[in-house]
């Protein structure tokens, strides 16, 4: 299967709207997907055939050195040609070399994504009671640690530290 990893615009929009909606009960909305075309703390990509259709898409927002995954989805017919796998490269790769962790949270039965989180080194770090509604579900939270970028090796005198 043929994509590229780029940045999301607003020409992809549409085509992830609509993917928020197959996937999820509570889909993020055109408008919501809109507003992190604007945050400077948000990171989201899209993979993309060769004529502008997107395939998935992730979004991850960093504060600091806590990064945050949103999102990520892949269209069902793309699924098990390693899309997800692409997109989660790229943020595990920032991760390493900007990130104390990358943390998540997914749906308990949500067996696809926690095997593929756990591909990517997330282990799982506790669970949110009933997080989810339409089905209720609990939230399992998966992390992934990088210990990169804590203090004191970011302070003064990171440079000379191994
Ligand atoms: C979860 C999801 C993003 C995976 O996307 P994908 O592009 O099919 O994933 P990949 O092909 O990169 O798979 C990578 C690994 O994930 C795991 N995995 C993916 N789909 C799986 C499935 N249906 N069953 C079991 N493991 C699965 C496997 O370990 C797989 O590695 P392998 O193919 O070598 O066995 C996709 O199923 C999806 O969009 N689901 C609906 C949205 C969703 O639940 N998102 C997660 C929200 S937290």
């Amino acid at each position: 299967m043929e994509y590229v990893i780029v940045p999301m615009d607003r020409s992809h929009l549409e085509q992830i709207a609509a993917l928020e909606r197959e996937c999820f009960a509570d889909p993020w909305s055109y408008a919501s997907l809109e507003e992190e075309l604007y945050n400077p703390q948000a990171s989201f990509i899209v993979a993309e055939d060769g004529e502008g259709g997107v395939l998935g898409y992730a979004g991850l927002t960093a504060v600091l050195d806590e990064g945050y995954i949103d999102n990520i989805a892949v269209e069902p017919a793309a699924r098990r040609h390693g899309v997800a796998s692409a997109l989660l490269d790229v943020f595990c790769r920032f991760g390493q070399e900007r990130l104390a962790f990358l943390t998540l949270e997914v749906r308990a039965s949500n067996a696809a994504a926690i095997a593929l989180y756990r591909k990517f080194g997330f282990e799982e770090a506790g669970r949110r009671r009933d997080y989810y509604q339409r089905p209720r579900e609990d939230a399992i939270i998966m992390t992934r640690e990088f210990g990169h970028g804590t203090a004191p090796a970011d302070g003064p005198g990171a440079e000379t530290t191994a």
